[in-house]
């Protein structure tokens, strides 16, 4: 078996020898380079499979647009960012940009170590790994926003990430993603669950629908209503995981209906958004979706509680329902109706109709804080990255 291929791009020569001499004990790997410029270790990584070290103490901005860009053009460089000066922001806008792992300075032996082997044993896509993060809208309820939430939030990940975002409606029987978003797809989830064996993860975009020239992809809800019985949840776990291999993030409109496809996309999801509106009916049924992920034993943080429709002075406040039902709030929608009823009736996200409006600003903010989340939550899952936010 061939070796691991690992550079190391750091200015500092002390620092270099320990990682040489760390590296030097870990089976199956080989230095292939060191660097001290930016541009020369991003010239390398470009072109070759490796493991790249890069220190982005020296000059942080720089670093970090060298990572995003060598996470554009060469996906199979895993990339393992080391800093002395860590602040939670640079943390997550490093990540953000596509490091795998980041340690803090002074590094041991084992951090690097364990660093080192796992990302040299791991398949070059992202098969199934903690990579990819799903995000459900859900509410028992019909009629709360949750299409409309997870429309304008796919399409704000994907424009602020880039990164390839899939947007897969449940909805079997009634959905409308497509007709949100004004898409004719060729190919709807009948389709592609029932081809999986035939699309593997070079070629799933082909079966998917492309939202304008963005990386946003959907995967329509049946064309064929009488079809869509006939998907089993069996099949939802199946195309869910072959999504994670290619995309990013998988946002999902999950249907209201509480059966095991709703359960099955529930429980593969990092964070379940519950939308609700305020009014007293409304906190009735958090209490019971709550009692329902509590029987499920979901961890307390999958639930994100969101409110939408929001309006200031509501005569529910916000502590109130946090009160009765044990658990914060994590998001506010506002009320606009126009501007949500014209974009629907375009076919377009609010962004589009009215980029300065404040849901389009709130979707913009909701998007940012969801993603700035799920990658906090990705670093302290993780043990090798060594730091505590
Ligand atoms: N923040 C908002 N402000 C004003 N109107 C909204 C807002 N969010 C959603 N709406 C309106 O609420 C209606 C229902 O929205 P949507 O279809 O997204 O809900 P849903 O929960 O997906 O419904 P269903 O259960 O039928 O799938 C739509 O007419 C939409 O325009
Ligand atoms: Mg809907």
């Amino acid at each position: 078996m061939s070796e691991t291929k690992v550079i190391i791009m750091d200015r500092d020569e002390t620092s270099r020898v320990i990682l040489k001499d760390y590296l030097s004990e870990i089976e199956g790997v080989q230095l292939a380079a060191e660097f001290v410029e930016y541009d020369m270790a991003f010239d390398y990584a470009a072109k070759n499979e490796c493991i790249a070290v890069i220190d982005i103490s020296d000059n942080e901005l720089k670093a970090i647009e060298v990572i995003s860009e060598l996470n554009k053009v060469n996906k199979s460089a895993k990339i393992v960012a080391i800093s002395n000066k860590t602040s939670t922001e640079t943390i997550i806008k490093t990540m953000r940009a596509g490091a795998k792992e980041f340690i803090t300075k002074p590094i041991t032996k084992t951090q690097f170590s364990d660093t080192v082997r796992e990302l040299s044993n791991s398949p070059q896509t992202n098969s199934g790994d903690n990579s990819c993060k799903i995000i459900s809208t859900f509410s028992n309820k019909g009629g709360i926003g949750k299409t409309s939430i997870a429309v304008n939030l796919a399409v704000e990940i994907a424009e602020m990430t880039k990164e390839k975002t899939a947007l897969l409606d449940l909805n079997l029987q009634l959905g409308d993603v497509s007709t949100f978003l004004d898409l004719t797809p060729s190919f709807d989830v009948c389709y592609v669950v029932n081809n999986l064996a035939n699309i593997d993860n070079t070629n799933i975009t082909n079966a998917l629908t492309r939202y304008k020239n963005t990386s946003l992809y959907v995967i329509a809800d049946p064309i064929n209503i009488e079809q869509s019985k006939e998907i089993t949840a069996e099949q939802i776990k199946a195309l869910i995981f072959e999504l994670k291999k290619t995309f990013s993030y998988i946002i999902i409109d999950v249907g209201t209906n509480i059966d095991a496809k709703t359960t099955t996309a529930l429980d593969m999801s990092d964070v379940i958004l519950l939308t609700a509106i305020v009014n007293l009916p409304a906190v009735r049924n958090i209490q019971r979706c709550m009692n329902l992920f509590k029987k499920l034993n979901y961890p307390q943080e999958k639930i994100k509680l969101v409110l939408n429709r929001y309006m200031e002075n509501e005569e529910i406040k916000t502590s109130d329902i946090e009160e009765a039902v044990h658990g914060k709030v994590f998001w506010k929608i506002p009320n606009n109706y126009l501007t949500m009823m014209s974009a629907i009736n375009k076919g377009v996200p609010v962004s589009a109709v009215s980029p300065d409006a404040n849901i389009s600003v709130n979707f913009r903010d909701f998007a940012s804080k969801i993603t700035d989340y799920l990658i906090t939550q990705n670093i302290k899952n993780n043990s090798n990255s060594g730091f505590v936010l």
